[in-house]
């Protein structure tokens, strides 16, 4: 450590299910330098001070979505935050908001990924094409309308962030809708209706209560909350479409 070396308190929720009956707080000193991220501290106690300390990390740049938690009750990827910031009143980090918890900062994720294989996140073509004739092209312009969503990361943040999400997990959520809606604006993909029923359900894109603080906390800038609500111009069309043209109407 150099001599800009500063000490934070970092108060982490632990639990250990072996041992522990509900999550309890624990302090850490750490020492650290003002290039050092949230997820660098965690790394520092797990190093020196206490080796049990769990949570997830791949790429450590704000790419693989796997190190969201809580940091000071705001849902934050810990790579992407520094500690600097909380300097020196000290920060507390907890286990992603609405999420089982495993232990200590790592989370169950069985529900977003059974959510998130229900939308079926791939291209299904439209006009399936062979090898021979060629790629599918797309103008600019048709690419610009779902290019926004396809920067999800999965990283679950604006779960955290949905207050409706928090009252009934049965709600497909953000993120998911975010992706679904990512599919089904692009000019390939022609599963568009089989999405909508997910979208039209009662757990779908109504849920949505429209506080929109799943954007604000989105750190790719997605806003998942736009997409929620061009989901919702779509099953409203859709509904009174029905009445228009019965059979196959927004296909
Ligand atoms: Fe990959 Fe933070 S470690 S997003």
């Amino acid at each position: 450590m150099s001599e800009q070396t500063k000490t934070i308190a970092i108060e982490v929720l632990r639990y250990r299910p072996e041992q522990d009956a509900e999550p309890v707080l624990q302090t850490f000193q750490v020492p650290f330098t003002d290039d050092m991220s949230v997820l660098q501290g965690l790394q520092y106690i797990k190093d020196y001070l206490d080796g049990s300390l769990s949570f997830r990390w791949s790429c450590r740049m704000a790419i693989c979505g796997s190190c969201g938690m809580m940091i000071d009750g705001k849902p934050k990827l810990s790579c992407k935050t520094f500690l600097r910031e909380y300097y020196p009143g000290g920060l507390r980090v907890e286990a992603l908001a609405h999420f089982p918890i495993e232990r200590d900062l790592v989370v169950s994720v069985d529900d977003f990924v059974g959510k998130l294989e229900s939308i079926k996140p791939y291209i299904i073509p439209k006009e399936p094409r062979t090898l021979e004739q060629g790629e599918y092209l797309q103008t600019p312009a048709q690419l610009e309308q779902f290019e926004q969503f396809s920067s999800c990361i999965n990283c679950m943040l604006c779960y955290a962030a949905c207050p409706q999400y928090g009252l009934d997990p049965k709600f497909i959520g953000p993120g998911v809708l975010a992706l679904l809606h990512r599919y089904n604006a692009d000019s390939r993909d022609g599963a568009r209706a089989e999405r909508m029923q997910i979208v039209n359900a009662e757990e779908g894109v109504w849920s949505c209560t429209a506080v929109g603080y799943c954007s604000e906390v989105c750190p790719k800038h997605v806003d998942p909350a736009n997409a929620v609500n061009q989901n919702k111009v779509n099953s409203a069309k859709d509904y009174f479409l029905r009445f228009l043209a019965p059979k196959g109407a927004g296909t």
